[in-house]
């Protein structure tokens, strides 16, 4: 049942608008010199080959990564949580690489922070131990195992602070349900814990999937934590757009996510420009329960 590649993918808006979002929690976590923990749940490859057969097949890091990082730009004057994650892309797109999530998180963490990454897909996985052994984060461990048995076995962590990233494939309808009972157990063992979860937003042509991201954050807020949700939209939601933009719903964000990233956003939209049909991108954030 697993088929999802996201080398598919690699580089994409979407990516851009996950990995913005999972590197400003990581920033916030270092203001501290506790140690944290970080958990990613569906960790895939950990890096991809842009020039790789899959990586190729529609290009989508030309209308996401290779946008925001053009020969001319520079970082200089961008939000400083843009002009952090394309700092950390850079050395990657240098050798026509795009940084999964994995190494994302394997480089933006200190030595002294903890690093469990989950894949259940035995090809992705191999790729994840090496592209991971390459980089030789230290305190860092691959699982070759279900991501939310491994929230299970391995939350809360200690010292009592960290963040998970969830980021499934959506091929299953009730990929949406497992991902909220997933949230819900872990809050009952670490009510600290951040989370950020990644969601497709998908037109009328998905059928039944149509709509579950929208339900999903629904009962998500309704487990009453501080929340808020970041969205991109790359074209309009017409019946037959497909993926017209994703988004990223934050539970216990840290404080002032929702300020940078909106900010981030305001100049990624700007950067992405036109999509198909001239549509320009669009973003916003808004909270769901505020954080009195
Ligand atoms: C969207 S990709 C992950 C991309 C990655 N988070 C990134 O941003 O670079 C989802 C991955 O989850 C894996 N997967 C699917 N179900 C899983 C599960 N129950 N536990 C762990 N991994 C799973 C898939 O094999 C796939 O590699």
């Amino acid at each position: 049942m697993l088929s999802y590649q996201h080398a598919f993918h690699a580089g994409n808006h979407a990516d851009v608008i996950k990995h913005l979002s999972w590197i400003g929690v990581i920033n916030a976590l270092k203001k501290k010199d506790k140690p944290f923990t970080l958990f990613d749940t569906h960790a895939g490859a950990g890096a991809y080959d842009l020039t790789d057969e899959m990586s190729l097949k529609n290009k989508e890091f030309e209308t996401g990564i290779s946008r925001l990082l053009t020969k001319d730009s520079s970082t200089q004057d961008l939000p400083h949580l843009l002009a952090d994650y394309l700092s950390l892309c850079e050395p990657f797109l240098a050798q026509q690489q795009y940084p999964g999530s994995p190494a994302i998180s394997a480089k933006a963490k200190r030595d002294c922070d903890n690093l469990h990454l989950m894949e259940l897909h035995p090809a992705e996985f191999d790729k994840l131990d090496k592209n991971l052994s390459r980089l030789r984060s230290l305190n860092t461990h691959v699982h070759k195992r279900d991501g939310y048995e491994g929230l299970r076995a391995l939350t809360p962590p200690k010292p009592n602070r960290g963040a998970i990233l969830i980021d499934p494939p959506y091929e299953r309808l009730n990929e949406y349900s497992d991902l909220v009972k997933g949230v819900e157990q872990v809050f009952k063992r670490w009510q600290q814990a951040q989370i950020v979860v990644w969601y497709p937003l998908l037109s009328e042509r998905a059928g039944a999937k149509s709509g579950a991201s929208e339900a999903m954050c629904d009962q998500l807020a309704a487990l009453g934590k501080p929340c808020f949700k970041a969205e991109i939209c790359v074209a309009e939601n017409t019946v037959d757009a497909g993926m017209y933009g994703s988004g990223v719903f934050v539970l216990n964000p840290p404080w002032q996510l929702d300020a940078n990233l909106n900010h981030a956003l305001e100049s990624v939209i700007g950067m992405l420009g036109a999509g198909e049909a001239g549509f320009h991108a669009t973003a916003h954030v808004s909270w769901i329960n505020e954080d009195n």
